[in-house]
């Protein structure tokens, strides 16, 4: 395979073919999946709660975001390695720039950060100093409190076309990835149709380009509790490179999300 860029991921948004993603914290899932064909790993801060036991990823700081990132990158050859900044590490642009370059010094090729239109100034900034940016909009995990909940958003008209007016406002100030989390299938069809910009869903239909799982959801290690809108790719395979395999197959023939993952 290839070494896979952002602009690999805007030529399959292009082509019309579907993106496949996932997180990873470690070498060993990192080389796998890499090995398995994945397009681009995610070193999520969902790692407080699938690594640390946490109830939220508001535990999570730069300096564990650092480490899982340099550790994931020993494992990859051509996957993109996208990184997650925590809560707080970007809540000004100096904030943003500092812990940006960190994630970047320890293997990421790519930001993620979680949040609308007040983001825009900083994913500039960012862009213009040689740091690509993946944005964030839906239910955004680090924002749980404001949120009351764990909760699908975007159901209702105002809320819904805010938030297309995110996205395009996040793409204009220069981001070239967006996760999409937690929104009506309907609603993640119209963002992914306003933006040039390839869209990675979780839990946001069938109609995005793209789709990410928490690796430990996708393989069932996560047993207390399974996402509506996740599957357990390792339960039809047995084997955790074929498991992967599966996710992308069913990712690019469009089996993968199914009516019983997706939200209305
Ligand atoms: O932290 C994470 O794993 C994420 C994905 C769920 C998109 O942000």
């Amino acid at each position: 395979m290839a070494k896979i860029t952002t602009s690999t991921l805007q030529k399959m948004k292009t082509q019309g073919q579907k993106i496949s993603t996932i997180t990873a914290y470690d070498a060993s899932f990192a080389k796998l999946f890499d090995q398995a064909g994945i397009h681009a790993i995610l070193i999520g801060d969902s790692l407080g709660m699938v690594l640390q036991g946490q109830d939220d990823t508001l535990p999570v700081d730069i300096e564990h975001m650092a480490y899982h990132t340099q550790c994931v990158k020993r494992g990859v050859e051509d996957t993109l390695i996208i990184a997650d900044m925590p809560f707080m590490s970007y809540a000004s642009k100096e904030q943003a720039f500092t812990n940006a370059a960190k994630l970047m010094q320890a293997g990421a090729s790519m930001v993620k950060i979680e949040g609308g239109q007040w983001l825009m100034d900083t994913i500039q900034g960012l862009v213009e100093r040689g740091i690509p940016v993946c944005a964030h909009l839906g239910l955004t995990p680090q924002s749980v409190n404001v949120f009351g909940g764990f909760k699908v958003q975007g159901r209702d008209n105002d809320k819904a076309l805010a938030m297309i007016e995110d996205a395009k406002a996040l793409e204009a100030a220069g981001a070239q990835l967006l996760v999409l989390e937690c929104i009506p299938s309907e609603l993640g069809k119209a963002i992914s149709e306003a933006v040039t910009i390839p869209t990675i869903g979780i839990g946001a239909g069938k109609d995005t380009d793209g789709q990410i799982l928490v690796m430990h959801d996708a393989l069932g290690i996560s047993c207390s509790y399974m996402p509506k809108f996740s599957r357990n790719f390792l339960i039809d395979t047995g084997d955790i490179k074929k498991a992967i395999e599966l996710y992308i197959k069913e990712v690019s023939n469009g089996n993968f999300p199914g009516t019983e993952h997706i939200f209305k």
